[in-house]
């Protein structure tokens, strides 16, 4: 059985006192609703250090929105895996698709990170997804591929296993309009044909894919209905404790 994850990413959003407020009421809510999924939160790194003694005990595990594939050294802005280890970072968002359009996130640097992620002992949530243009255009597919091959670019079969993928449409992502369970079930499924072609069925079944895009407590539970969909990497609507656990409890 795959694991169901329900995953927040704040993006850049919250300073640390709002960070703090929200941190304990998602862990107050988990407490008291106890979601069959995992609830992970991705706040920004200057409330990590505020969130790690927030979520200390609770079953809220704790992750960050991006690192830097060096391990230390000039790169003015950057963060790396060391510093999100030593504020108890376990997971660790890679190649969002903000990332890609507006700092120059490419399948080569997103290959490079997850590797350190992996290093270093962070679980990686690899996000991938088309554009408006290239659906459209009918290159969705060849895109998905390109980046699920790109980013996953001599990641052994073990370290595979390590490694929970986002399929987050760029159309979808804070524009309202969710991708349709079908479509999402049919990106989902083909990447799981691509996991199998480049590692193997039984790895390809057992790798958690979240949908990523408009998930809200109203469409949550239809989307994680479909059969490859094993939950959903939430932005706009993690904010709030109540929509997130509505999202965590949509299954
Ligand atoms: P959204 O963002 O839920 O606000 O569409 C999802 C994401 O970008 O991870």
């Amino acid at each position: 059985m795959r694991r169901k994850i329900v995953a927040g990413n704040w993006k850049m959003n919250t300073d640390v006192a709002s960070a703090k407020t929200l941190l304990r009421s998602i862990v107050e809510s988990v407490k008291k609703s106890a979601p069959a999924a995992d609830v992970i939160v991705c706040p920004p790194y200057i409330a990590l250090q505020e969130a790690q003694s927030i979520l200390h005990d609770s079953k809220v595990a704790l992750g960050a929105q991006n690192l830097h594939y060096e391990d230390d050294g000039a790169f003015t802005g950057e963060i790396s895996a060391t510093m999100l280890k030593s504020v108890g970072c376990k997971y660790v968002i890679i190649g969002h698709s903000e990332r890609r359009q507006y700092f120059g996130e490419t399948d080569g640097t997103v290959n490079k990170r997850i590797h350190k992620a992996l290093n270093h002992e962070l679980t990686p949530i690899f996000c991938v997804g088309e554009t408006l243009n290239e659906r459209q255009s009918g290159k969705a597919f060849d895109v998905i591929h390109r980046q699920v091959t790109g980013g996953l670019e001599n990641i052994s079969p073990e370290n595979m296993k390590r490694i929970i993928i986002a399929y987050e449409p760029v159309w979808a992502i804070g524009t309202g309009q969710n991708a349709t369970p079908a479509q999402a079930e049919e990106v989902h499924a083909y990447i799981r044909t691509i996991l199998k072609e480049l590692f193997s069925d039984a790895i390809a079944q057992v790798i958690s894919i979240l949908y990523g895009g408009s998930v809200k407590p109203e469409n949550a539970r239809e989307i994680f209905a479909q059969q490859n969909v094993d939950g959903g990497l939430i932005g706009g609507a993690s904010l709030k404790a109540d929509n997130f656990l509505a999202i965590a409890n949509a299954f």
